[in-house]
């Protein structure tokens, strides 16, 4: 929908045209036909319907309690809710709070991850400040990134996550360029990565926090840790959460959610801020809503409380594990024998990350999008990714989503990709 765009705000305009999720939401609609690998919704079968059920009734027992879960709540959230996220934090992590310098008051809940994403984002950022961030990203936060004028600047990543030697050189060069007191924070997401797919090394995140402390002489440098896919781990061990290398407290903002590991419409996120950000979040928050639905919240602490949560994820890793061995498995078949067509092979997440040969664009305009909706399948064309939407980045990367498809429809979808693949290099 077109609108006057000069009586709109500046943030309005900045925000820029439809972001590319709708428009592949549409495309999904308009052709129920098609394998949609695209969107990044999670399983809809494994969608907690009895834990759930369960939660409720207990929590609905008990008049007095559920009359207090049906009232407003506090802006900061529900106290048994954050006392009990912390301790399994600080038990995944194997430390203590007075270690990593870490307590209930630092954690703020909020309506899923991305709400406590833009808050920290408003309170730190002015337009025309730089974050640094992974060249490809988030797209979601890019999106935030463009709503409040802010400028992402992307910096090169392998199979371990955001480069330090890149990073340093980034800020080097701003330094010499007179702006390194406009970069107030890394954006990075630790944990099997959208869209890479890409776990962030316990080495790197010792070393990304450092960087931050080291470079932060002209301002304070955060590193904002998007942990939205910690849970989702289906081979290997985890890893200690890149908050867990501060233990000052005062570098690191840690964002995490329960939508991918529990369930997206029940949308509960929650942050642990450094001391200083604390206030400045919650009187912003308290501003916009005064408070995140405090029903939702009551049922999470019911959910963690009975245990009821760790008996879902432990279904979910197993569902996933069988969906991520489906892609890898179609992806070696129908993929592998293309020349220039490589990817890379994630222990967890719901994604996987494939580089075309260099002259094959994946966008909506190009003939692969064109030819793999002929052959009934949609993915999300890598360019909206990069902090640059693909002006000087690569356009020939692709992000697969394995979530929401059966394993036959998943190995139905790949090879369909290998076809139009096929059909555009005139090897079909
Ligand atoms: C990397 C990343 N961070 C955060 C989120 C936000 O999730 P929510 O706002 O539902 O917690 C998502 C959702 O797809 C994501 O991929």
């Amino acid at each position: 929908m077109t609108a006057n765009r000069c009586c709109l705000s500046q943030r309005a305009r900045w925000a820029g045209g439809e972001p590319i999720a709708n428009l592949l939401m549409a495309k999904t609609v308009a052709h129920p036909e098609l394998i949609s690998l695209a969107a990044g919704f999670v399983d809809q079968q494994t969608l907690p319907v009895e834990p759930t059920q369960t939660a409720l009734e207990r929590m609905l027992a008990d008049p007095d309690a559920a009359r207090a879960a049906l009232q407003y709540g506090t802006t900061v959230g529900y106290l048994p809710l954050r006392e009990a996220i912390l301790d399994r934090m600080l038990e995944a992590d194997g430390c203590t709070a007075g270690e990593v310098n870490i307590s209930v008051d630092r954690l703020v809940m909020t309506a899923g991850s991305n709400q406590l994403l833009y808050l920290v984002a408003d309170v730190l950022l002015d337009p025309g400040d730089i974050v640094l961030c992974g060249s490809p990203s988030y797209y979601v936060f890019l999106g935030t990134m463009a709503n409040l004028g802010v400028r992402p600047v992307g910096v090169a990543s392998d199979q371990c996550g955001l480069i330090p030697e890149a990073i340093e050189e980034c800020l080097a060069r701003l330094e010499a360029d007179g702006e390194l007191g406009r970069v107030k924070a890394i954006y990075v997401t630790t944990y099997y990565d959208n869209p890479t797919g890409v776990t962030v090394s316990a080495e790197r995140r010792a070393a990304l926090v450092e960087l931050a402390q080291r470079w932060s002489h002209r301002s304070k440098i955060r590193v904002i840790e998007d942990a939205a896919y910690r849970e989702l781990r289906y081979y290997g061990d985890d890893v200690p959460s890149l908050r867990s290398f501060d233990p000052g407290g005062d570098t690191v903002v840690f964002a995490g959610t329960f939508s991918k590991s529990f369930s997206p419409g029940i949308r509960v996120g929650w942050g642990i801020l450094p001391p200083d950000l604390v206030a400045p979040v919650l009187n912003e928050k308290g501003n916009i809503d005064f408070g995140s639905p405090n029903f939702n919240q009551h049922l999470m602490a019911e959910v963690l409380r009975s245990g009821l949560f760790d008996a879902h994820v432990a279904r979910l890793q197993e569902g996933y594990r069988r969906k991520i061995d489906a892609t890898l498995d179609a992806a070696d078949t129908f993929l592998g024998p293309i020349e220039g067509v490589r990817w890379l092979r994630p222990t967890g997440g719901l994604y996987v990350w494939i580089e075309l040969p260099e002259a094959i664009e994946t966008g909506l305009a190009s003939p692969l999008f064109e030819q793999a909706l002929t052959e009934g399948v949609l993915y999300l064309p890598g360019e909206y990714c990069y902090p640059d939407a693909g002006r000087t980045s690569p356009r020939n990367m692709l992000r697969l989503t394995f979530g929401i498809q059966s394993c036959q429809s998943i190995r139905q979808g790949v090879e369909a990709l290998g076809r139009a693949i096929r059909h555009v290099i005139g090897q079909g």
